[in-house]
């Protein structure tokens, strides 16, 4: 792999422990002022020095994160539905690879749709990126969004994954299921997981166990921290399970520790 390439993963993945604990504010671009991201700067600021990187678009990069900062940047280059239509797979890439760059991301982060009216289109977009990546050395991670009509299965969300990796993805982030280590063992590059819906603390952290003892990287979390009445007692409760090998049970107990 060329070093840039491979710069640019060991910032987001860490070397020593192969693992990830990446947060995601990128709602925005299809949801709007999501619930907690109502103000994203001031949402995030005092979580960044908990977290290997950060999935934003380029919208509340430039509007809302010091440039100071030294958490990489994970750029969301793909949109243009909303959650006013009833098909959301018709996404285009939105940032140009000069912008990407311009920005200095770590990676560029892309949803395929696979099965869905779009699948082609957002597959051929992932294809046009990585190669795009690949001349620059900036990674793609490739989100397998789920329609509605989708089972998130591990037959559906092994299949979505492995298509992503083999058009050339770096990294891949889904969502935990069942049989979860077939979707990983099914897939040569890493994987990280979604947290989903905002779900009970208690719950968040048996999901993020669960998948990385079944063979995720770590995850790619977004509502379950900001939203979460203790977003930094849990961004830090979810790193000691990815990072430092504790047990949700373990965790769970740092976190409540931080309640009050
Ligand atoms: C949307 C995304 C989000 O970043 C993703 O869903 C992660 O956030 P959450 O943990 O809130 O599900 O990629 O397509």
């Amino acid at each position: 792999m060329d070093w840039g390439m491979q710069n640019r993963l060991n910032g987001i993945i860490t070397p020593n422990t192969n693992r990830c604990v990446m947060l995601a504010v990128d709602h925005g671009y299809f949801q709007g002022p999501t619930t907690g991201l109502e103000r994203p700067a001031e949402t995030v600021a005092p979580l960044l020095d908990h977290a290997d990187a950060l999935m934003l678009t380029r919208g509340v990069l430039r509007n809302g994160i010091d440039p100071g900062v030294r958490v990489p940047i994970v750029l969301r280059v793909s949109g243009g539905t909303s959650v006013l239509q009833d098909d959301l797979s018709n996404e285009d890439l939105t940032v140009s690879i000069e912008d990407a760059i311009r920005l200095n991301a770590a990676a560029m982060a892309i949803s395929v749709f696979v099965g869905s009216s779009h699948e082609k289109e957002t597959l051929s977009n992932l294809a046009r990126l990585c190669d795009e990546g690949q001349e620059y050395g900036i990674p793609v991670l490739a989100v397998t969004a789920v329609g509605k009509e989708m089972v998130r299965d591990a037959r559906y969300l092994g299949l979505a994954c492995r298509i992503a990796a083999e058009l050339g993805a770096q990294i891949v982030k889904t969502y935990y299921c069942d049989g979860f280590e077939k979707v990983v063992n099914g897939c040569p590059v890493p994987v990280v997981i979604a947290g989903g819906k905002k779900i009970e603390e208690r719950e968040a952290l048996k999901l993020a166990y669960n998948a990385v003892s079944d063979g995720a990287t770590g995850v790619d979390m977004g509502r379950n921290i900001f939203q979460s009445k203790w977003p930094v007692p849990m961004i830090q409760a979810v790193r000691s399970i990815v990072q430092d090998g504790r047990t949700d049970a373990e965790a769970w107990d740092l976190l409540q520790s931080q309640m009050g």
